[in-house]
Formats: C-alpha cells, structure tokens, sequence
C-alpha cells in the first residue's frame, strides 16, 4: 500500500521505516528540508538502535523516499499518518496543537474530492481527548470526503524499532468502517504475528494515550515518593521496589526509583492532560497529576541536595562529575533530560560540572552550552570530588570503581538511578548515597 508520513521526528521517522519495512510504499514528509536531506540520504537524524540499517535498506530499496512537499504528499497516498509534535504551551501545561493543525491545514486543499478512493487521515501525535473531532469539522470545510481516525503511538525511544514491528496493542479510533478496514491491511502483517488491535471512537483512542503515559508516570513517582519515606525512616526502596513488584498485580516495571521521569513525553504528557481535565472541570484528576508532576520535580532538587551534602554543604571551589546526559539510556534525546537539569543546577550552585554521556554529547551542550563535556568517563571524572550517576547507560556499570578512584579527588559518588553495585563500589573505597537509600554510605 502506499501511505505518507508527516512530520518525521523520533515517531514519524521511525514509523516510516517500519511501514517500508512491512512492504509498504513510503513517503515522508517534514517542514524541516535539512532533516529530510538526512532521512533521503539514509541517515537517521537522532540515534535510535536498528533504525539505520532499515532506513538505508529502505530508502536504497526506494520503498521509502522523502519530501517537503505537501502537494506531493497528498498525490502520492490515500492513507496519511500525521506524526509532527505537540509540544507543551509557553502560557500553560497544555498541548500545542499548532503543529497538528498546520499538517492538516497544508494537506487538505491538495487533497482529491468526491469520486476518488476515500482519503484518510491517520493521527498519531499525542492529543488532548476531542482533538480528531474538532480536526475532522476542520478538514471537512476544505476537502468534504475525508476521513480522519486517530491512532496513538506508543513506542518507546531506545527500543522504539522494535515496539512499532513488536508491538502489544494497536489502538484505532475511527468513524468508519473503512477507515477500520484500512488501518487492519496497513498492519495485517503485525495482526497475522497476533497483535491485539482495539477499534475504538477517536475520543477513547486519543485517552487510552494519555491515561497510559499518565499511568506510568504516576507508577514512577509512586516508588520516589516511597524512596522519600525510606529515606525518613532507614528503609530501603530498592528491596521495597523488589518487593512490591514481585506481586504479579503491581509488577515490576516503571518502579526503578530515583531521579525520575523526563524525555519529550512523560512531563508534557501529563501536564496537558492535567490542562485537559481542568478545561473539562474535573478537579479530582487534576489534583493527582499535578502531584505527580510536583514529586517528580521535587526529586531532581533531592539528587542536587543529596550531592552537595556529599562536598560538605557549598559546591563552590568542587568539582562533579556527571555521568549520563540523555533523559533514558540507548536514547540521544535530551529534551527534558533529568540528568542535565541537575547538572546545571549544581552549575548554578557554584561547581565546576564536566559532563559525559556515551550518544548526547553534541544534542546536550547545543541545549546547554554553558556546562562542560568530556568525551571519557575518565576525564569527566578528572579532580572531581563527587561523582553523580544521572543516567542508567549499560557502560556504567561496567566501570571499574577502583580505576575510576584514582583519577577523582575524592571517592564519593550518588547513584541516583539505583542501579550500581554498592558492595563493589565501598569496597574500592567509595563512599556512597542514592535516593531511598539512607543506610547506603
Ligand atoms: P519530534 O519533535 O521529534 O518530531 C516532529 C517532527 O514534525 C519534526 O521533524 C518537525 O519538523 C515536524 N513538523 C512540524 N510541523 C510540521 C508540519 N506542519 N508538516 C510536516 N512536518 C512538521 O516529535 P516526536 O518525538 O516524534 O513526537 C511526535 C508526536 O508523537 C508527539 O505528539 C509526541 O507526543 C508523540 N509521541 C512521541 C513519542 C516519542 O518517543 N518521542 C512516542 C509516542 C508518541
Ligand atoms: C514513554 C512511554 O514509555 C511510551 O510508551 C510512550 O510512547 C512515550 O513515552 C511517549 O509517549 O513519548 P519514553 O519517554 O521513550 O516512553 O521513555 P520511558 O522508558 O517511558 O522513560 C521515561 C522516563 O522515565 C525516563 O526518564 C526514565 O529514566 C524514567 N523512568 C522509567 C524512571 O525514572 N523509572 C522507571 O521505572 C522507568
């Protein structure tokens, strides 16, 4: 089948390739001419694992060409996937829609009338409940055949090759049967491997995603909220992570506590759902997601206090090591990154901070050009009197504590992912702490 992609990022890039990938005919299409120089030249413009090799297999194969045109996007296909992004609002929590919008509008006037095959017009991008609605009143003024269906994403960055080929549902809102059908042969592939496929209304699709980013950012913030109780108490939350998630109803996932949530989604996603819930007055919701956003925040200050009481109280005249910029591991993104609001919040303290991240160098110091960075782990740690563990990349745990010990001034170190062996680290001389986890040192 032939289908077009709008607005390639981190989803749409992702999402074309994987539509290649199944046999499909794939154009994208982005605003922005210099990423889809890259995508056309089979170069992912973020990294992504496995994305490159089905990119350039894809694009050599000419299953999937890229364009900045609309005009050609809407001769190309009758099936158009809008993937652009819908930030947070400068003013407030919720969702700007100006992206989604601009897509529509820029399609629809090229769009055939009456008399072809139907077109359909396939959101993905993350909305406020009763976006398909009001998009399709618009799109009907200007191309009055159009069909529009909404259908969320949920692949995760780092693993997001593999979510969209593998993934545990696929969730339809539509209005028609056609546009059902339509969307059961663009996937048959994935539904004959046995993938669950949920048909719904527009409105339930566009909250099955927002209840479910909700949901497990609500999970996050639980264990950081219990990480601080521990550590009131001299409990540990690692064992009570463990042991929670051992009950087969609660699970164990999303309860790794520590520095929290961040990435494009999460924080933005619950923001404009609180925003959402408010417009519609419903103030119970409300108040459960601002609590979470607020835990959530409270623990990046707890990991930047937690550090400067590991120098003595004054980060003025140290040194810190940061270990990790992107917001998760096996991703360059750093958009909301936890690990490198702490790093220039202690910047901000007074501390020398030389940060190193194993993919996010470049995206970070073009969001932060006042921090430092170092290519190593070694020079990062170089001198320094603390060292914080911010993000959970896999080489991190493979470092040699002892090694490590000889080039910092002094071995201290917050691991505030929770993921380090402290028997290993103590023994070669470390001394240690991590939120939840006060009898650590
Ligand atoms: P992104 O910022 O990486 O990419 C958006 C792309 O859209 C950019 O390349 C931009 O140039 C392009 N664009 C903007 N306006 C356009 C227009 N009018 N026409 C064509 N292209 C246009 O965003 P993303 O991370 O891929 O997220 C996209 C959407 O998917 C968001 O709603 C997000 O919440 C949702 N989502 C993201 C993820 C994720 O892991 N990043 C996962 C699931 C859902
Ligand atoms: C998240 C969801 O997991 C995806 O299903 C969704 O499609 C996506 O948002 C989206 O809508 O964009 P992603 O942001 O890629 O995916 O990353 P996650 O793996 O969910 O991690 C988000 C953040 O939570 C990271 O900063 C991570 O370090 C943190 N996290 C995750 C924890 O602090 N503890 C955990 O137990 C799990």
């Amino acid at each position: 089948m032939r289908l077009t992609v709008i607005g390639t990022g981190y989803v749409g890039a992702v999402h074309a390739a994987c539509m290649a990938e199944l046999g499909h005919e794939v154009l994208g299409v982005d605003v922005d001419a210099e990423r889809i120089g890259a995508l056309a030249a089979g170069r992912p413009p973020f990294y992504e694992p496995g994305l490159s090799a089905m990119l350039k297999s894809a694009v050599d194969s000419r299953r999937l060409r890229f364009t900045t045109s609309l005009t050609e996007a809407a001769w190309f296909a009758d099936t158009h996937f809008v993937c652009v992004g819908t930030p947070q609002r400068a003013d407030s929590g919720a969702s700007d829609l100006r992206h989604v919008e601009a897509a529509v509008d820029g399609l629809a006037p090229y769009l055939p009338g009456s008399g072809y095959e139907r077109v359909l017009v396939v959101g993905k991008s993350t909305v406020p409940v009763g976006t398909a609605d009001r998009l399709a009143g618009r799109l009907r003024a200007l191309a009055p055949d159009v069909d529009i269906a909404w259908n969320p994403e949920f692949l995760r960055e780092g693993r997001a090759v593999r979510d969209t080929l593998r993934p545990e549902r696929i969730v339809v809102g539509v209005r028609s049967v056609h546009a059902e059908r339509r969307l059961r042969e663009i996937y048959a592939p994935l539904l004959a491997d046995g993938t669950r496929f949920i048909v719904t209304e527009p409105a339930t699709a566009e909250l099955v995603k927002l209840a479910s980013n909700s949901f497990l950012a609500t999970k996050i913030s639980f264990i950081n909220a219990m990480a601080e109780i521990c550590d009131a108490t001299g409990a540990d939350v690692c064992t009570l992570a463990e042991a929670m998630g051992a009950d087969s109803r609660i699970g164990p996932s999303f309860l790794a506590p520590g520095l929290g949530f961040g990435g494009s989604c999460l924080p933005k996603d619950i923001r404009a759902f609180a925003a959402r819930a408010e417009e519609l007055g419903l103030g119970a919701s409300v108040v459960l997601l601002h609590q979470v956003d607020e835990i959530n925040t409270r623990q990046r200050r707890r990991v930047v206090d937690l550090a400067e009481r590991m120098v003595g109280g004054d980060f003025r005249d140290h040194g810190v090591a940061v270990l990790g910029a992107s917001f998760k591991p096996h991703s360059d993104d750093v958009r909301d990154s936890p690990a490198l609001d702490v790093a220039d919040a202690v910047r901000r303290r007074g501390a020398r901070v030389r940060v190193h991240d194993p993919e996010a160098v470049d995206n970070a110091r073009a969001a932060h050009p006042e921090l430092q960075f170092a290519l190593d782990v070694a020079k990062a740690c170089e001198q320094a009197d603390v060292v914080l563990h911010l993000t959970e990349w896999p080489q991190y745990r493979e470092l040699d504590p002892a090694a490590l010990a000889a080039v910092v001034r002094t071995p201290a170190l917050v691991d505030a992912r929770n993921v380090l062996d402290p028997v290993a680290w103590r023994a070669a001389g470390w001394t240690l702490c991590a939120p939840g986890r006060p009898r650590l040192g």
